[in-house]
């Protein structure tokens, strides 16, 4: 509650954290995967080898440094500056209890740029056996780095024992914490595969009989995207049974994202052996592309899910997604909320003075505003377009249990009136006469309405 949201217009803070989160998610596990991939296909190439694939790995190696190094820095601070803004007090309990951890996962992080700007320029100049070993550095540094934060993500929803005891270990190796860093690296080496099909179909040195060759090569490491499904229901068994009832049919959304996720997973996976792996000729660009939009689907939906089932919490039986903690709540509903976000409250203006309409909205921006934006994305008005006060005032004391994904209202008995008269005017319609300055307040004012 200390910290002021960024507000975004129409779309709201979560829409501008998913959209920056994606591009970051699929680049970050680009770059793993393909260290990885580079590894473990450079050390097979010298063993058989073969000098064509030794060729095909240092023209991937560019597209690694140009997409990632770039791309990937640049995103990942983006999803710093985006969740900071949007979801302050949030990002603040991630950094203080997890100060270690973000620091071990810089560590791994230099380790792995360095170890990368190595691998990219010692590919003339460094004895093959070195370069094998920089790659190996590049790829255990980018992997250790994802385990790092994987541990951390998984913790906002399924913090474990962590919720009685605030422990670092409990909090970071909680119940999905393994399931989730499987998937992530089925994930990161799929699209790594995925990219070198993409680079191999137009790598203009490589002849038809290579190209094959490598491309099939690939296609045995995207056929592991065909483990999503049963990593899936492993991951689904340890996440609280709340979370997966808005899966398996709470919510509707989800549970199509859900299914979308591991359809296209499985697809890409089946394709990978029957289309890539057995038939021996060539996946051209419009095939390899369609199958970088078929996993960034994949990938999305997924994440989509995740992030959506934390709901009504940020981080899972300890912040509500609007920043409240769970346990100030007793205490908010006996001070009322507009005592402790000030920050909602435009400067010079008194809420004790204010007319309830204003009082409202800044209950409205300091709790709801988070996940409803005005007349965008999940937009308030159109949601109580034509409810009449009684069933406004009844929701408001019932948020929690009308929708699981809510947060219950956190706030004094006049300030939960206020945000229903609030609510109640948003359509236009009719007016409620401003409440006698003076608390303590009265019933509020009941009125008909027109038919
Ligand atoms: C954690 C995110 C979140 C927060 C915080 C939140 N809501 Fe919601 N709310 C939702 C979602 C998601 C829906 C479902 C929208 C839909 O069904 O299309 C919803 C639906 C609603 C509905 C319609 C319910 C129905 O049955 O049709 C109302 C009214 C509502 N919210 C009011 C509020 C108010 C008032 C607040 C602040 C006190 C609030 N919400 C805070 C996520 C949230």
């Amino acid at each position: 509650m200390q910290f002021p949201h960024f507000f975004v217009p129409r779309a709201g803070g979560g829409l501008l954290i998913a959209a920056v989160a994606i591009f970051h998610i699929m680049i970050a596990h680009f770059a793993v995967g393909t260290g990885l991939f580079n590894a473990v296909s450079e050390t097979v190439a010298r063993r058989r080898g073969d000098t064509a694939l030794r060729e095909f790995l240092r023209t991937h190696t560019r597209f690694l440094i140009l997409l990632s190094f770039v791309a990937g820095a640049v995103s990942g601070v983006g999803i710093w500056l985006t969740t900071a803004i949007v979801s302050p007090s949030a990002i603040s309990t991630l950094i203080h209890q997890f100060m270690w951890g973000w620091a071990t996962e810089w560590v791994f992080f230099i380790v792995e740029i360095a170890a990368g700007y190595v691998y990219y320029y010692g590919w003339d100049r460094l004895d093959p056996r070195t370069h094998e070993i920089v790659g190996w550095i590049y790829a255990a540094s980018a992997w250790l780095s994802l385990f790092v934060i994987n541990g951390i993500l998984t913790f906002m929803l399924t913090p474990g024992a962590w919720l009685s005891e605030h422990d670092f270990w409990l909090g970071f190796f909680n119940p999905t914490m393994l399931p989730s860093l499987l998937i992530r690296t089925v994930s990161c080496v799929s699209l790594a595969a995925i990219f070198a099909v993409i680079i191999a179909s137009v790598d203009k040195k490589l002849d038809r009989d290579e190209r094959g060759r490598i491309v099939r090569y690939a296609g045995l490491w995207l056929m592991s995207m065909v483990l999503m499904l049963p990593l899936s229901l492993w991951y689904f068994v340890m996440v609280p049974a709340k979370s997966r009832d808005l899966v398996f049919g709470g919510a509707v959304p989800m549970t199509m994202f859900f299914v979308f996720g591991l359809i296209a997973s499985t697809i890409l996976g089946l394709y990978a052996w029957f289309g890539v792996v057995r038939r021996s000729h060539d996946v051209n660009l419009p095939t390899a592309l369609t199958m970088l939009a078929v996993s960034a689907i994949a990938t999305g939906s997924l994440e989509f899910v995740r992030e959506g089932i934390r709901k009504p919490f940020v981080i899972s039986g300890y912040m509500y997604s609007n920043s409240i903690l769970k346990t100030d709540v007793p205490e908010l509903n006996r001070t009322g909320i507009l005592a402790k976000a000030r920050w909602v409250v435009p400067q010079g203006a008194d809420p004790r003075t204010a007319t309830p309409q204003d009082r409202g909205r800044w209950v409205f921006d300091a709790e709801c505003a988070q996940c409803h934006t005005m007349d965008g994305f999940n937009a308030m008005r159109p949601l109580v377009k034509g409810w009449s006060r009684p069933l406004i005032d009844m929701s408001l004391s019932r948020l929690d249990e009308m929708k699981y994904f809510m947060p219950p209202f956190v706030g004094s008995d006049a300030e939960r009136r206020d945000l229903g008269v609030y609510l109640d005017m948003l359509d236009g319609v009719e007016n409620v006469p401003p409440r006698p300055e003076s608390p303590p307040q009265k019933e509020p004012p009941q009125r008909r309405r027109q038919p």
